[in-house]
């Protein structure tokens, strides 16, 4: 069991990677706090792995609201003693983010509110939890597009994702000494609810496809093994990263041709 005696508080656990990883997690010894605005959703994550022998809280959380990411903490600490493992993992992308012209400043509002302030939020009342446990990991779901910039238009979307990963990697310098970890997932596009509401016809799936070099898209399942890597010991010389688990996606933007 890779987490055994592990605390892991996952925020968006009530879908894709977040209850991918939550199930994950579990399965490898956790106890699991799955948050979620959605308290239903986070509800079914936290019944599955309740029924698959696994120990598991359902909590509800705006994380662009400081009241809930304190008491998302709060709960994991009162619950299971303590927090060794916080997944930033929420995020939104608006059916509205659009280019620099086209985007509302309400969109960008929104975006920031939960993407950035949410990741912040998160750290504000995670960090202190994490010191009283002797340090743990941390994991912020930045994404791809924070490296490279998206070719659909996204503004907001893809400066949300750069924040994460620039104010992950001032967190990992500055907790570093605390033997707390602070590392960025950068997943490509997925099949998930996310992507997939916007890239609803078979041609708009294929305008995307033609860049990623794997040729299909990636698997909520398989960004929350890079997570399990990330919230676990095996990665104890880790931190600061942009973990890109994207097939090759990047690679292909970057590689000069
Ligand atoms: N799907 C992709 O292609 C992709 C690619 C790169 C990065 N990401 C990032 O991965 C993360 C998870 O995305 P996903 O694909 O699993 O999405 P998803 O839409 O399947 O799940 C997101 C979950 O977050 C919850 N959520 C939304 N707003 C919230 C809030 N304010 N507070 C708490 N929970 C909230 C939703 O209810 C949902 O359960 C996001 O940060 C996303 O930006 C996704």
């Amino acid at each position: 069991m890779r987490l055994q005696n592990q605390v892991a508080l996952i925020t968006g656990a009530g879908s894709g990677i977040g209850r991918e990883s939550a199930l994950l997690f579990a399965a490898e010894g956790a106890s699991v706090v799955a948050a979620d605005i959605n308290l239903a959703a986070a509800e079914e994550t936290a019944a599955a792995i309740r029924a698959a022998g696994g120990q598991a809280l359902a909590v509800k959380a705006d994380v662009s609201q400081a009241a809930d990411c304190a008491a998302m903490v709060a709960a994991a600490e009162k619950e299971y003693g303590k927090l060794t493992v916080l997944f930033n993992n929420a995020g939104i992308s608006h059916a509205d983010d659009d280019d620099s012209i086209a985007t509302t400043e309400d969109v960008w509002d929104l975006t920031f509110a939960i993407n950035v302030k949410g990741v912040f939020l998160g750290c504000k009342y995670g960090v202190p939890a994490l010191r009283r446990a002797g340090g743990g990991s941390i994991i912020n779901t930045a994404s791809f597009v924070a490296i490279v910039g998206a070719a659909t238009p996204q503004l907001a979307y893809t400066s949300s994702k750069g924040a994460v990963l620039s104010m992950t990697r001032e967190l990992a310098c500055i907790h570093a000494r605390e033997n707390i970890r602070v590392n960025a997932l950068c997943p490509g596009p997925l099949r998930t609810e996310l992507l997939m509401k916007y890239l609803n016809t078979e041609e708009k799936k294929q305008r995307r496809l033609v860049h990623i070099p794997m040729g299909r898209f990636g698997e909520a399942a398989e960004i929350a093994k890079a997570a399990l890597y990330l919230a676990s010991s095996e990665s104890s010389f880790v931190t600061g990263s942009e973990f890109l688990v994207d097939g090759g996606i990047t690679a292909a933007y970057t590689t000069p041709l």
